[in-house]
């Protein structure tokens, strides 16, 4: 394997370099002083190799230093591209109203105009951001991941419709009951969320299953419907840990015993300190996926 890695992820980029026992591409990546990103390339024996790229997309300059790398090695030669983009931003606007963008496909587009030849995604948002790619993709799911913290007697919680197929096939897999939360999000970031069907829930432990914690007032407005309830415990996983603002502040004053949350998203030191919050590495599910 030949790994170029971006700079949003390189923590991970080494795990899966060391488990493919691949080799590293070395290259540069600088800014000039109004931040516009310059990559170089320092490996000159990338002609005809079949090149794989690794850059989480959760901002707008990954995207751009992604499409720069993408260039360089077409420059270079390289005969096949295969990206890695373990969380892909904007894919939760896959809704759009009238006067809106169908946001996922504008950066689905520009990531294909790239040239790149195959796409590796960890738990996209919906069915139909997935169906928006015209090239390969293989789309990872997360149920192997919940291996280890999946207890026997849990009730899975979709904390909204949403979520609903991605709680579904966990709570399938595993089989365990499946409870769903309605919720409304009232302005972009205040919610309210109701139990969508009257059970009888006191006394159990509850798991929310949901793709992206970004402000976290989705999964604390579930946990305190569900601790109203009377739960015993509740803990949460979510794949792409976005944590923007006051996130793990709201996590740490919630009701949520605990949160998993994967390194698709380059953990920050704030992330790993905070208690509450466990880390479930992805390299090997990818390493397995290349295989
Ligand atoms: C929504 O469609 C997503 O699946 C997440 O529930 C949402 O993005 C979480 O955002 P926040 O943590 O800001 O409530």
């Amino acid at each position: 394997m030949h790994l170029l890695s971006g700079s949003s992820n390189l923590p991970l980029a080494k795990k899966l370099i060391s488990l493919a026992k691949g080799q590293m591409i070395d290259r540069e990546i600088k800014n000039f002083a109004d931040k516009e990103i310059k990559v170089k390339l320092k490996d000159d024996k990338l002609k005809n190799q079949h090149i794989t790229i690794l850059e989480t997309l959760s901002n707008s300059d990954q995207l751009i230093e992604l499409c720069l790398l993408i260039d360089a090695a077409k420059n270079e030669g390289a005969k096949k591209i295969s990206v890695i983009i373990p969380y892909l931003f904007y894919s939760r606007q896959d809704k759009p109203k009238t006067g809106e963008p169908f946001s996922p496909n504008v950066i689905i587009k520009i990531l294909e105009n790239s040239g790149i030849d195959h796409i590796t995604c960890l738990d996209l948002h919906s069915e139909k951001v997935k169906n928006k790619f015209a090239i390969p993709v293989k789309h990872l799911g997360i149920t192997k991941l919940l291996k280890e913290i999946i207890k026997e007697d849990f009730i899975v919680v979709a904390p909204d419709a949403g979520g609903t197929k991605r709680a579904e096939a966990v709570a399938q897999h595993y089989k365990l009951p499946l409870l769903h939360i309605e919720k409304k999000r009232l302005k972009d970031s205040k919610v309210i969320a109701k139990l969508e069907e009257e059970t009888n829930i006191k006394g159990k432990q509850c798991l929310l299953v949901d793709d992206i914690i970004d402000s976290g007032n989705t999964l604390c407005e579930a946990a305190n419907t569900l601790h109203d309830h009377g739960v015993k415990s509740i803990q949460a996983f979510c794949t792409h840990a976005v944590l923007s603002g006051n996130a793990i502040e709201n996590i740490e004053k919630s009701n949520i015993d605990k949160l998993f949350v994967t390194n698709s998203i380059n953990p920050t030191t704030e992330t790993t300190n905070c208690k509450k919050i466990s880390i479930i590495d992805i390299a090997t599910l990818i390493h397995e996926s290349l295989k």
